[in-house]
Formats: structure tokens, C-alpha cells, sequence
């Protein structure tokens, strides 16, 4: 009997623990897998230090960012923006596109803003809910 007992705690432990880390954390390891993805789907365009590149691309280091367009930064990585008015979001520089990125999840998405808001924004983080709520829109 202990030893079920003993098996059920611990099943029910590892799920508890395992629901935790689908959530986008706020410690230094998802800022590196944040990091990560930044690197790999946006630095090409926006530079190493989001800092742009000419007047192509535009900088994504300044706070404005986030204080003004919290709802929509989750939708502008998820679908893009374009010159092309049958997108859903348009260029507003109309200089370049932005390629939308369906292979990033909701996680990823997550990580990818608060490894931003981290390096250069520094407001209050993304939780995973509030990413997820966005882009149900
Ligand atoms: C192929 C180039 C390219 C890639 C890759 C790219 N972007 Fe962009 N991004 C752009 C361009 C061009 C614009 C400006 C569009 C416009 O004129 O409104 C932009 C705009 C933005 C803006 C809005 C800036 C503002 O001031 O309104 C944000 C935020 C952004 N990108 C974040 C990202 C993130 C995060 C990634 C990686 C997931 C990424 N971008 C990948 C080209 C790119």
C-alpha cells in the first residue's frame, strides 16, 4: 500500500512539475533559449543588438516598442508585416517587409520578447497566458 502511495506522489509531482515548465519562465535559461531564437529568426534583419540595419530595418531596442504595441508585438512576429494590404498588418516604414514566422510557437514567441524586454525594453515580462490570449485573437 505505501508503495502506491509512494508511486502516486510521485506521479502526481511530475505532472505538477512538468505543467510549471510549459510556462514561459523568467529565468535566465529561457532568456538564453530566447536569445537563441532571436539570433536565428530576426538578428539577419534587425541586428545582433536589435539595433536595425540602414533604413531598411528598423531598431527594436527602445521601450516604445513595448509600451505602445504590447498586443500586437506576439501578431507582428506570428504574421508579418507588409506593404501588401491582404496581410493583416502594414508596413508603416513601407521600405521592406517582415516575413511573418508560422514555425515559432506561442513559446517561442514568448521567449523571444522576454529575452527583448530583458536586454532593452525592461517592462514587466510577457507571461505565456497573456501571449497565448493574443494570438487566439
Ligand atoms: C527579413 C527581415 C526581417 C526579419 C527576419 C524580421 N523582421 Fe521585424 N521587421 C522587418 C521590417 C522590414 C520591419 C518594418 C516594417 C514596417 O515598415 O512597418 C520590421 C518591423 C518589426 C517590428 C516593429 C518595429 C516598429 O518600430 O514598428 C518589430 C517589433 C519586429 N520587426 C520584430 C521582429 C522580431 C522579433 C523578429 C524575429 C522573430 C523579426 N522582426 C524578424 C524585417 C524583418
Amino acid at each position: 500500500m505505501l508503495v502506491l502511495k509512494k508511486i502516486l506522489y510521485l506521479t502526481i509531482t511530475s505532472v505538477f512539475f512538468s505543467f510549471l515548465f510549459q510556462f514561459c519562465k523568467y529565468s535566465t535559461e529561457n532568456y538564453k533559449e530566447g536569445k537563441k531564437l532571436y539570433i536565428s529568426s530576426c538578428s539577419s534583419c534587425h541586428g545582433e543588438n536589435a539595433e536595425g540595419l540602414g533604413k531598411w530595418y528598423p531598431p527594436i531596442n527602445n521601450a516604445q516598442l513595448i509600451l505602445q504595441n504590447r498586443n500586437n508585438l506576439p501578431l507582428w512576429i506570428r504574421f508579418g508585416i507588409y506593404s501588401d494590404s491582404s496581410h493583416r498588418f502594414k508596413t508603416q516604414l513601407g521600405i521592406a517587409d517582415m516575413p511573418e514566422h508560422p514555425h515559432l510557437n506561442n513559446i517561442d514567441i514568448c521567449n523571444i520578447l522576454n529575452f527583448l524586454n530583458d536586454q532593452f525594453w525592461k517592462q514587466s515580462p510577457y507571461s505565456i497566458q497573456e501571449v497565448n490570449s493574443i494570438l487566439k485573437l
